[in-house]
């Protein structure tokens, strides 16, 4: 990898400039990310940051336009996106589930959390609900292993949660009848350490 930065080094000052052919401005978003990040290729994770954000997933069309920007080959860059969990390559519904099936709170019941909430929602994890309502996922450890089991609901972090409450917790979230910014962290100094824990 260091190899390839070195060598295309100079060349991704001047990597191709041209925008998208399809005119969709939410590329010009990437764009605007890769012209900050000045085209280097170990900007790769926050390009696909950037494009996961303006699209909602990271599509073949986006992986390829990111590798042609960039310069790199299209399978490193396919290689990182499904390397890290918090990339998707399909769509994702309208809300997300994130189950850490790590250690720590596969002992604490994480894997019972994990088949309730296929039962429930009559998908399996890494599926999404006909209705585009509820994607569910598994992680390894997200490094907050003190408040397993640990779930991710559309971002935040829930810890302590037994299936039968995980279940309802997540029917609640889908039903809207809490809305994704009162689910609070149950800890306010928790952060979620993805990088670390990868
Ligand atoms: S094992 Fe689940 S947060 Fe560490």
């Amino acid at each position: 990898m260091a190899n390839v930065i070195k060598d295309d080094a100079s060349k991704s000052a001047k990597a191709a400039e041209a925008e998208h052919p399809s005119g969709d401005p939410r590329f010009k978003l990437v764009d605007r990310a890769l012209k900050r990040l000045q085209y280097q290729q170990d900007a790769l994770i926050e390009v696909l940051h950037t494009a996961q954000e303006a699209f909602g997933y990271l599509s073949e069309d986006l992986l390829i336009y990111t590798a042609h920007q960039l310069k790199l080959p299209l399978s490193w860059v396919y290689g990182v996106a499904t390397f890290y969990h918090f990339f998707s390559l399909k769509p994702l519904g309208e809300h997300t589930c994130i189950v850490c099936l790590g250690t720590a709170c596969y002992v604490k019941q994480a894997g019972e959390i994990v088949t309730k909430l296929q039962e429930e929602f009559g998908i399996e994890a890494g599926q999404t609900t006909p209705d585009g309502k509820l994607s569910l996922s598994t992680a390894r450890c997200l490094g907050s292993c003190g408040l397993a089991p640990v779930l991710v609901l559309d971002g935040n972090v829930v810890g302590r949660e037994a299936p039968a409450s995980t279940v309802e917790r997540v029917k609640a979230l889908v039903a809207g009848q809490i809305a994704p910014v009162e689910l609070k962290p149950a800890s306010p100094s928790l952060e979620l350490e993805e990088a670390e824990a990868l």
